[in-house]
């Protein structure tokens, strides 16, 4: 047994979760995820799973991305980037809805599946459904070889390396990476972006994970912020536009290895709701970064403020604004926007990460959960 821990310990490379490993590997995964895809300079984007079908993504109605959990908002973030970049029309669905809703499906749609493990049942069992009906599906997998990976017609792994901890990170950021390029090439393909706004992105796409390290600097900070919110009862996580998946991502974490009751909402939503929850004893994380919809959430702040919510804001570095109104902020490198998820969720995942040690949970192991549900 001794020799059982001494291996857990060597495996968890120096950090005393894996949790906190996959998340500080986060650069070094996403480098490795756009590895011989991104060509930045030459203004390439090289995927084969996607060259050798372009057609099918070309002539596509529609993409319907399935998937579950963390998986599910790495799909809302892309259903925002593949509509604003390659103009596809895209819906995102629960694998465990899709599945069993008799979902119109056709030979002209797209379904990727997007899936860590590979192995989730209701997301395999709704890409079985997709092919059934002559769908294209393509499978964005990290575990190479896996059920998903095997079932689908063509597809792009992750390469985030394995991931441990029951709390997905890393698998998240390089899932979004993977279809950030996927998006790109598209658009390139269908000439919906101009050739500078193509290469821009591309550039920044690789400063991602130089950005994701700057972002991680912030971690004693968050871990002094996480201290004061620890034993809070509930949280609310609020984004809009593409930071509003982060806002539930972030809310998920959360819940999951602390135990702590958290909602993400779109930020407008505010006011059709959860606005009734905010006093004094509610902590409010929002994401506002300069840029997307800034002025905005910026108005969100303050009527939170005007009921006494605490606030925790993740904003673009050297923001003033938002510093003066809340209660604490929490700094990440600008970016262009629709690459702002690969940085406003690391924040997110320290925080979830520090209250749950905090607090004395089983962070790579929260209760009730698997690493994979292999059943429905
Ligand atoms: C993430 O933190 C969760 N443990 C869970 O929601 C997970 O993302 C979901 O079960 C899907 O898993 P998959 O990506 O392996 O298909």
């Amino acid at each position: 047994q001794k020799l059982q821990l001494n291996l857990e310990q060597i495996e968890k490379g120096g950090y005393d979760h894996f949790m906190l490993k996959e998340i500080y590997e986060q650069p070094l995964a996403i480098k490795d995820t756009y590895r011989g895809r991104l060509l930045a300079d030459e203004g390439i984007i090289k995927m084969a799973g996607i060259e050798d079908n372009m057609k099918r993504f070309l002539n596509a109605d529609r993409i319907i991305i399935v998937a579950c959990g963390t998986s599910w908002h790495a799909g809302l973030v892309a259903e925002y980037i593949f509509e604003d970049l390659a103009r596809i029309p895209v819906e995102v669905e629960y694998a465990s809805e899709f599945r069993y809703r008799n979902p119109v499906i056709t030979e002209k749609d797209v379904v990727i599946s997007i899936s860590q493990s590979g192995e989730t049942a209701d997301t395999l069992a709704a890409i079985k459904l997709a092919k059934s009906k002559g769908a294209f599906v393509f499978g964005v997998c990290n575990v190479v070889g896996s059920s998903i990976a095997r079932e689908t017609d063509a597809g792009a792994y992750t390469h985030a390396g394995p991931e441990i901890g029951v709390a997905s990170t890393k698998a998240f950021t390089t899932q979004i990476t993977v279809l950030t390029l996927i998006a790109l090439r598209l658009a390139r393909a269908k000439g919906t972006m101009s050739s500078s706004d193509y290469r821009r992105h591309l550039h920044e796409l690789e400063l991602i994970p130089e950005k994701v390290t700057k972002a991680l600097e912030a971690d004693k900070h968050i871990q002094a912020v996480s201290q004061l919110y620890k034993d809070s009862h509930n949280m609310l996580y609020l984004g809009r536009g593409y930071n509003f998946p982060v806002a539930l991502e972030g809310a998920l974490k959360l819940k999951e290895i602390s135990y702590i009751h958290a909602e993400g909402y779109p930020a407008a939503e505010m006011k059709h709701g959860p606005i009734a929850l905010i006093d004094e004893n509610m902590p409010v994380i929002i994401i506002a970064t300069k840029k997307g919809h800034y002025e905005k959430v910026v108005s969100n702040i303050q009527e939170i403020k005007a009921r006494k919510g605490k606030i925790i804001g993740i904003v673009t570095e050297g923001d003033v604004s938002v510093r003066e109104l809340a209660d604490h902020v929490i700094e990440v490198p600008e970016t262009l926007e629709n690459l702002s998820p690969l940085l406003t969720t690391i924040p997110l995942q320290l925080l979830s990460y520090h209250i749950a040690v905090m607090l004395g949970k089983n962070v790579d192991q929260p209760r009730n959960l698997a690493k994979s549900v292999t059943v429905e």
